[in-house]
C-alpha cells in the first residue's frame, strides 16, 4: 500500500468529531478512510449504521460506504496509506482535572513508524496548547508536515455546519496551512489562517468563552433562586426586546465532554491563572448540589421521595450521556436516601423508565436535559417540579 491508496484518513474517525467530517468529506469526493479502534463502531458503520445522533447522516452514511467513498479500515498500517491523515481522537482531562497529553504521543509514536516524507498530518482534536509544535518536533525526521485545524461544529449538527462555519487553518513549515486549507475550500468553506499556537488558544478560548457566558447564567439563576424569584421571569425582562441581553444563554447543566475539559486545559497551561475559568467550572458543577439543597429546603422526608431525572443526555436532542450532569445530580439524590427514577428520549441505561412512567411515579420532577420532547409536558397536581430550563412551562 501506498500513501495515495486515500486522498484522507481519519483516526479516531468513528467518534462524534471524526465520523461527520468523514461523511462530508466523502460528499465532496475524497476517497476517505475511517479508522477507529472501537470495535463495535467499526462494525456498525460498515453496515451503513449511524453509531450516534448526528442529524442528516443516517441517509448520507449507508450511500457512501455502499459507493466505496468512505471505507472503514482495521489498522494504522491501513490508516496511514493516505495523502493526508486526520487526528479526532478524543484529549480527556485526568481524574485531577489537568489534559491527559499521552493519548496523542502515544499516537503519534504508533503513526510514526508509518509515515513518509510528503505526506500530511492534520490535527483536529482540541489540544492543550503547544501540543501541534511539539508533534511536529516529534515527527519532523519523518519529513511528514503537521498542521493544526481545530474543529467548532455543535454536536448533532456537524454534517451542516461543516459546510457552513469558517475554517480555522494553521501549519508548521512552509505551505503546510495552505494544504489544509485547500481541503476545505474544497468542502466550499471560507478558511483564516494563523499560527498553531494561534490556533490552539482560539479553539480553546471560544469553549472557555461558552463556558463562562453558562456560569454566568447559572450564576444569576441561583441569586433569583435564592431571593426566592422567577428567574425565567427576570431573564425574560432583560432579553425580550433588547439586542445586547440575547447574548447571555438561558441557565441549566453545562456539561459533555467539551466545555469544563477545554476550560481546564486553558486553565492548565495558564499556571496559578484563569481564574474566572475555574470559577465558571465551580458554578456549573455546583448546580446539581444546588438543586438537592433546594429540594431539602422543601420540607419533607427527602428519603422518603421518589425523584425523577427527565433527560440524561448531555443536552438537548441528542443521545450522549458523556460527562452530563444528571448522573452527577442522581448520585447526590440518592446519597441523600431518595429512590431516584431517570428516563431519557435518546439514550437508554439499565432501569430507565418512558417520561410517562417515570411522571407518573415521582414525587418530585427535575429537567436534566430540555429534549424537545419535554416541551409543555404534563406533571401530576402536588408533584414538585424543578425545571431550570423552563421546559414545562
Ligand atoms: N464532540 C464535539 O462536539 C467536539 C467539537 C469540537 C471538538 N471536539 C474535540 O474533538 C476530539 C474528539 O472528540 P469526540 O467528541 O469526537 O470524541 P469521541 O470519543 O466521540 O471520538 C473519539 C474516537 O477516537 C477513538 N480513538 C481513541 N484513541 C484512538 C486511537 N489511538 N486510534 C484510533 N481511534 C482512537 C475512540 O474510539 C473514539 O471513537 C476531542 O479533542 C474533542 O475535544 C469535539
Amino acid at each position: 500500500m501506498t500513501p495515495n491508496e486515500y486522498d484522507i484518513s481519519i483516526i479516531g474517525g468513528l467518534g462524534h468529531v471524526g465520523l461527520p467530517f468523514g461523511v462530508v468529506l466523502a460528499l465532496c469526493g475524497f476517497r476517505v478512510a475511517l479508522y477507529d479502534l472501537d470495535l463495535k463502531k467499526r462494525t456498525m458503520v460498515r453496515e451503513g449504521r449511524m453509531p450516534f445522533i448526528e442529524h442528516g447522516a443516517d441517509e448520507l452514511l449507508p450511500r457512501l460506504i455502499a459507493d466505496g467513498a468512505l471505507q472503514v479500515v482495521d489498522s494504522l498500517d491501513e490508516a496511514a496509506c493516505a495523502q493526508t491523515i486526520v487526528v479526532t481522537i478524543g484529549t480527556p482531562l485526568d481524574e485531577y482535572q489537568n489534559p491527559r497529553l499521552e493519548p496523542v504521543f502515544r499516537l503519534a509514536r504508533e503513526l510514526k513508524a508509518h509515515l513518509m516524507p510528503g505526506q500530511h498530518v492534520m490535527l483536529r482534536s482540541t489540544v492543550f496548547p503547544g501540543t501541534t509544535r511539539q508533534l511536529a518536533k516529534f515527527l519532523g525526521d519523518t519529513g511528514a508536515e503537521v498542521s493544526f485545524c481545530p474543529e467548532r461544529i455543535v454536536q448533532g449538527h456537524a454534517i451542516r455546519e461543516l459546510r457552513e462555519l469558517p475554517q480555522i487553518v494553521s501549519g508548521i513549515g512552509p505551505g503546510t496551512a495552505e494544504r489544509a486549507a485547500a481541503i476545505f475550500r474544497r468542502m466550499g468553506v471560507t478558511t483564516n489562517t494563523c499560527l498553531v499556537e494561534e490556533a490552539e488558544l482560539a479553539k480553546l478560548y471560544l469553549n472557555a468563552w461558552r463556558y463562562i457566558q453558562f456560569a454566568a447564567a447559572n450564576q444569576f439563576y441561583q441569586i433569583a433562586t435564592d431571593r426566592g424569584l422567577d428567574y425565567a421571569k427576570i431573564y425574560d425582562a432583560m432579553t425580550t426586546g433588547y439586542e445586547r441581553g440575547k447574548a447571555l444563554p438561558k441557565p441549566g447543566f453545562a456539561a459533555g465532554p467539551c466545555l469544563l475539559k477545554d476550560t481546564m486545559q486553558l486553565a492548565a497551561a495558564t499556571p496559578n491563572g484563569f481564574q474566572l475559568g475555574r470559577a465558571a467550572a465551580l458554578v456549573n458543577e455546583g448546580l446539581p448540589e444546588f438543586i438537592l439543597r433546594r429540594l431539602q429546603r422543601l420540607g419533607g422526608a427527602l428519603d422518603m421521595a421518589t425523584v425523577g431525572i427527565l433527560g440524561m443526555a448531555f443536552k438537548a436532542d441528542i443521545d450522549d450521556t458523556r460527562d452530563s450532569l444528571s448522573f452527577k445530580l442522581k448520585k447526590l439524590l440518592e446519597f441523600a436516601g431518595c429512590r431516584v427514577l431517570c428516563s431519557d428520549e435518546y439514550a437508554t441505561g439499565d432501569g430507565w423508565v418512558t417520561k410517562e412512567e417515570l411522571v407518573e411515579q415521582s414525587n418530585v420532577v427535575i429537567i436534566g436535559t430540555p429534549h424537545a420532547a419535554y416541551a409543555g409536558m404534563k406533571v401530576p397536581q402536588g408533584t414538585h417540579v424543578c425545571d431550570v430550563w423552563g421546559i414545562l412551562s
